[in-house]
C-alpha cells in the first residue's frame, strides 16, 4: 500500500515538475519574443531616423528665389521684400526641415530683425511647390473677392491697381479670429496691424490698399503658424515674427530641444548634462504652466522635444512648430466632427478625443492635456526604454521619485464622471513636484 502511495506521490511531482517546465519553457519564450519585438521596433525607430530624407539647400534657395520674382513683378509684398531680394540683408545659412514639412531655413539677418545688429533667423513657409505658388495667390484672390461679396471675375482685374478697403480687410479678419479663438476685438483695436506691423500704412493710400497687399496679407494670415504666434505675441510662447513676403515669413531664431528618443541620442553632439536637461525640462514646465492662464489656452496638438525651443541667451523656452496648435473652441469643433468606432478615432495629432460609440460620433473634448504630452513623449522615452527621454538617468538620490512622478504623469488618464467626460486640465500637484524634484536634483549633479 505505501509503494502504492509512493508510485503515485512520484508520478504526481513528476507531473507537476514537467508542468512547471513547460510553464517556464513558455514564460521564457514570451520574455524573448517580447524583447525582441520591442528590439525590431527600436531598431526599426534608429533606422528611420538614419534614413530620414532632409531637406535640400537648393530647394530651399528656389523657393526664396520665386518669392523674389514674384515680388520684382509687384505680384506679392511684405516689408521682408526689400531685405531679403534687393539689399540681400537676409543671407540664406542651410535648410532645417525634413521634406514634407514647412519650408525652414536659417538665415543671418542684418539690420532687419534687430536693428543695428546681426542676428540668426530662420525663414518659414507651408510646403507648396515652387511651381504651385502663383496658382496659390490665384487661388486667395478668388477666395478674398467672394469673401469681401466682390462681383468682380479674378482673371479680369489687375491686382496692382484693384482696390481693396482696410474694412472690408478687417472685417474678413474680425470673422476669422472669432472662429478659431473666440476673439473679440477691443473698442477702436486696429485688427491689421495686429496681424502685420504697424507699418502697413505705407502699403494704403488713404482707406485703400490693393490686391497684391490683400493676398500678401491673407497668404501669411492663413498659416496657422504666423496667425497664432501673432495674435498671442504679446504672452511670448512663440518665437516673434519679424515680418513676411507674400507667403513667406521671418521669425526669431530658437533652436530646437535635441531629441532624447533613441539610444543614438548618447552620440549626438548636442547631448547634454542632467543639469542641462533638468533646466531645460524646467523651463518646458513653466512654459505649459504659463499657457495655461493664457486668456484663451492653447492646446499643443503635436508634442516631441525638437518643438521646444531654447532661447540661446537665456534658456528660456518657446513653442516652435505652431501650425499644430489651437485654441479651444476650434479644437472641440474638430475633435467633434468625426464619426467614429474607437477612440483613436476622434484624435487630432496628439489631442486625443472620446468616441461616443453608441451614437458613433466623437464627443467636442480633448481627454489629455498638455503636462501630461510632454511627460509622455519629451520627458519619458519609449516603453520599457529607461535610457531614452530629456529626463533619461537621472541622479540616483531622486532617481525614483522623479520616475514615479513623470509616470503618474504621463498616466495620468482622463475618467468618465456621472457629468460625462470631461477635459483633465494639468494637474497643478504633480506640476509642482516635478518643478521641485527637478531643482532638488540639480543641487549634487554632474
Ligand atoms: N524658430 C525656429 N528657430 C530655430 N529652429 C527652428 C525654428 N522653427 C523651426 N526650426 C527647426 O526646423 C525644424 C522644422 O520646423 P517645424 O516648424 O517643426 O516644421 P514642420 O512643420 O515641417 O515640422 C524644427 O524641428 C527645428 O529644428
Ligand atoms: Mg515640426
Amino acid at each position: 500500500m505505501q509503494s502504492v502511495q509512493l508510485i503515485c506521490w512520484t508520478l504526481k511531482s513528476k507531473i507537476q515538475r514537467q508542468k512547471r517546465l513547460v510553464l517556464s519553457g513558455v514564460l521564457v519564450f514570451g520574455v524573448i519574443w517580447f524583447m525582441l519585438s520591442q528590439k525590431t521596433a527600436h531598431i526599426r525607430r534608429e533606422v528611420n531616423i538614419l534614413t530620414a530624407q532632409p531637406c535640400s539647400d537648393s530647394d530651399s534657395q528656389e523657393v526664396v528665389e520665386k518669392i523674389c520674382s514674384l515680388y520684382r513683378n509687384q505680384e506679392v509684398t511684405g516689408d521682408l521684400c526689400r531685405p531679403l531680394c534687393d539689399e540681400q540683408l537676409v543671407k540664406f545659412v542651410r535648410c532645417l526641415n525634413y521634406k514634407h514639412g514647412k519650408y525652414v531655413m536659417q538665415v543671418k539677418c542684418a539690420n532687419f530683425c534687430t536693428p543695428g545688429e546681426s542676428v540668426s533667423a530662420v525663414l518659414k513657409m507651408t510646403h507648396k511647390n515652387v511651381s504651385e505658388l502663383q496658382e496659390h495667390l490665384k487661388h486667395i484672390d478668388k477666395e478674398l473677392l467672394v469673401k469681401m461679396q466682390l462681383q468682380e471675375q479674378v482673371d479680369k482685374v489687375k491686382i496692382q491697381e484693384y482696390a481693396i478697403t482696410a474694412r472690408s480687410l478687417s472685417i474678413l479678419l474680425q470673422d476669422l479670429l472669432q472662429a478659431e479663438y473666440g476673439f473679440t476685438p477691443r473698442d477702436g483695436q486696429d485688427m491689421i496691424s495686429l496681424l502685420w506691423n504697424n507699418n502697413y500704412a505705407d502699403h494704403f493710400q488713404g482707406a485703400h490698399t490693393n490686391l497684391v497687399f490683400a493676398r500678401s496679407f491673407w497668404s501669411v494670415v492663413l498659416q496657422n503658424e504666423y496667425r497664432i504666434s501673432k495674435v498671442f505675441s504679446d504672452w511670448d510662447v512663440f518665437p516673434q515674427i519679424y515680418g513676411s513676403c507674400g507667403p513667406l515669413y521671418i521669425a526669431e531664431n530658437v533652436p530646437g530641444v535635441t531629441p532624447f528618443n533613441t539610444i543614438l541620442s548618447y552620440f549626438v553632439p548636442g547631448y547634454q548634462s542632467w543639469k542641462n536637461r533638468a533646466q531645460t525640462a524646467i523651463a518646458i514646465l513653466h512654459l505649459v504652466q504659463h499657457m495655461e492662464m493664457m486668456e484663451y489656452p492653447l492646446h499643443l496638438c503635436d508634442v516631441k522635444s525638437p518643438h521646444f525651443g531654447v532661447m540661446p541667451d537665456n534658456n528660456k523656452v518657446k513653442f516652435i512648430d505652431a501650425d499644430t496648435v489651437f485654441a479651444d473652441g476650434s479644437l472641440r469643433r474638430d475633435l467633434g466632427m468625426p464619426a467614429c468606432s474607437q477612440h483613436e478615432d476622434c484624435a487630432l495629432f496628439d489631442c486625443e478625443g472620446w468616441c461616443h460609440k453608441e451614437t458613433g460620433k466623437c464627443r467636442p473634448v480633448r481627454t489629455n492635456n498638455n503636462l501630461q504630452m510632454v511627460c509622455a513623449k519629451v520627458f519619458r522615452g519609449p516603453l520599457l526604454s529607461r535610457n531614452t527621454g530629456l529626463l533619461s538617468s537621472p541622479p540616483s538620490h531622486v532617481a525614483t521619485q522623479l520616475t514615479n512622478l513623470v509616470n503618474s504623469c504621463a498616466d495620468d488618464v482622463t475618467e468618465v464622471t456621472q457629468e460625462g467626460i470631461q477635459m483633465k486640465t494639468p494637474d497643478d500637484g504633480l506640476l509642482h513636484g516635478l518643478v521641485s524634484c527637478l531643482t532638488e536634483s540639480m543641487s549634487t549633479s554632474r
